[in-house]
């Protein structure tokens, strides 16, 4: 080593930029997108509303949210030539193909030239829709079916489940569905959105941010969590399995899925949104065993909460999904069908005062060899 240098190992605590877009209290447990409280967003805005909010700043009035809710529909087909991309990498997991078929809609965007802000936040509003429908089709087309059309009679969500199946879902599932985007359109500078930084600091385009993103994303740590919270679930399998499966989990060393938080050492401000929809879904749909698991999960971890290790977003988020039929491997696109707005929001700030994102390693290896021919090695 040439030199004694600070390190900040995956730069925790460090903080490379300023940002108006999203306020995180990791000790109170606080989120606020452009300075309203997640919990108000939660109950009385809607996945279009805080898109808005993310992306302008502000709320929008009656005919700002019409016009941008007619803007999201309208983009929701994709272009016929991206169907052969989806069924190209039709076998690979959910995540893979979004990413590879983001990356592929960069080529046919009218605005693929245009690196403005302007162009920037209408590339993200088509692919706020865009992706969403990625996700459902690649499903479809995996499974050997056709895709299903979008429908613009119904909102982001509503169109999302609709998708799956060509079913209409009824209102509550709508709701619940709608929430849990609010709940992950931004989150400050986690791993995927610093991704979509560091692309954007070097000028690069928000395709190619956003196919970055999607890559950081997939990962188990990140958003791969409330698909392993489900498999846990399944496992564990009766309530009455659950504290000694969460024991066999501590004693091994072994982290517990849907739990601890980089920054949040209070509980997650978003959890208990979704903790509540799990009850009546779980009630619903006559089958209160998964609400009851994960209930007994979280009181076998309550020691840890005094070491800070709480239950965050993914932990109540699988089983939603699960008892509206979505299958496991499709939570971490739906994680990211709700980020797009964040993503973003995220891009353009980046662009508005850019600077490339270049940190420093410290150099452990060998230093000043002498170069053998191959010839004598
Ligand atoms: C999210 C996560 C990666 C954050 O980790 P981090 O900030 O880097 O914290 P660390 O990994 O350093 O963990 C700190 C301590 O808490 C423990 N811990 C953290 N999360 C834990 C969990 N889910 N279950 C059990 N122990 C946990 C670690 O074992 C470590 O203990 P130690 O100090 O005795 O070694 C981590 O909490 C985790 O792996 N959670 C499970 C996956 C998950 O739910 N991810 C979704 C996040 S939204």
């Amino acid at each position: 080593m040439d030199k004694e240098v600070t390190l900040h190992r995956g730069l925790q605590g460090v903080y490379f930029d300023r940002s108006e877009t999203t306020f995180i209290d990791g000790k109170e447990g606080i989120l606020e997108y452009r300075g309203y409280n997640i919990n108000d967003l939660a109950e009385h805005s809607s996945f279009e509303e805080t898109s808005y909010l993310l992306i302008y700043g502000k709320l929008p009035n009656k005919e700002e949210l019409s016009e941008f809710d007619a803007m999201l529909k309208s983009y929701r087909k994709l272009p016929e030539e991206i169907f052969d991309v989806i069924n190209v990498v039709k076998d690979s997991h959910p995540m893979d193909a979004l990413r590879t078929t983001v990356s592929a809609l960069s080529s046919f965007d009218e605005d693929r030239n245009d690196n403005s802000e302007e162009a920037t936040i209408r590339k993200g509003i088509r692919l706020t829709s865009q992706v969403a429908t990625i996700v459902m089709a690649h499903h479809n087309i995996r499974n050997g079916k056709e895709p299903i059309d979008p429908s613009d009679k119904l909102n982001h969500a509503g169109n999302f489940l609709y998708m799956l199946n060509g079913k209409i879902p009824d209102q509550d599932t709508i709701d619940l569905m709608d929430k849990d985007f609010v709940l992950h359109a931004d989150h400050g500078s986690n791993a995927s959105a610093f991704t979509a930084r560091v692309v954007a600091g070097t000028s690069a385009d928000i395709h190619g941010a956003v196919t970055a993103g999607i890559a950081a994303l997939s990962g188990p740590s990140h958003g791969g969590a409330a698909e392993n919270v489900m498999q846990m679930a399944k496992d564990i399998g009766n309530p009455e399995n659950a504290e000694n499966y969460v024991k066999n989990l501590l004693v091994n060393r072994e982290r517990v899925m849907g739990f601890g938080h980089r920054v949040y050492k209070a509980e997650d401000p978003r959890a208990g949104h979704l903790r509540e929809g799990v009850r009546k879904l779980s009630h619903q749909m006559g089958e209160p065993e998964w609400y009851q698991i994960l209930e007994k999960v979280v009181e076998a971890m309550s020691p840890y909460a005094r070491r800070g290790i709480h239950v965050n977003v993914d932990f109540f988020a699988g089983v939603i999904y699960y008892l509206n039929g979505i299958p496991q491997d499709l939570f971490v696109p739906i994680f990211a069908v709700g980020r797009i707005p964040g993503w973003t929001i995220q891009v353009v700030e980046q662009f508005r005062h850019n600077i490339l994102i270049r940190p420093l390693l410290q150099y452990t290896g060998k230093r000043k060899q002498g170069y053998i021919p191959i010839s004598d090695r």
